[in-house]
């Protein structure tokens, strides 16, 4: 704890010298501290937002990763459903390739409603 603090300490004292706001500092460690929430994806605390976070999140960005800032799950919002659906399928090889276990059909059917509700028209 103390280290963190002198590190920051550190932190803010080379953002003032770089004309970098602190307060943009701040709002950064903040952003990253709460990990997923504030990513802008639409919807991760329901049921069907959860299955798709807990099982697309396995590989994408854990926003809690160990390096940082990472990108987080997938937006759904970037791909049309029937983009959603072909790309399952390349996920379900890479899934597979890893040796994950495979998507059950429940949560199969929870990713593709929770990909329908937010994609792209
Ligand atoms: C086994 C690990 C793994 C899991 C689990 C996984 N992915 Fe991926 N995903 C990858 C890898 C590796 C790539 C990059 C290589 C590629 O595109 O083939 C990728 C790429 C992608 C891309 C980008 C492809 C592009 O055209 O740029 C999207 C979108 C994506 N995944 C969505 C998902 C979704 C949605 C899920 C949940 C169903 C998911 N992924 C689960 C490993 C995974």
């Amino acid at each position: 704890m103390f280290n963190m603090a002198k590190r920051f300490g550190k932190e803010i004292r080379s953002a003032q010298r770089t004309g970098r706001s602190v307060t943009g500092l701040l709002v950064l460690m903040w952003v990253v501290g709460c990990g997923g929430v504030f990513t802008g994806i639409p919807d991760l605390d329901t049921p069907d937002g959860r299955v798709f976070a807990q099982r697309c999140g396995a590989c994408h960005g854990k926003p809690f990763g160990d390096h940082g800032v990472t990108h987080g799950v997938p937006d759904p919002r970037f791909r049309t459903i029937a983009e959603w659906e072909k790309e399952l399928l390349n996920m379900d090889r890479l899934i597979h390739e890893k040796g994950l276990p495979p998507l059950t059909e429940p949560e199969r059917g929870a990713i593709i409603r929770y990909l329908s509700r937010h994609a792209k028209s």
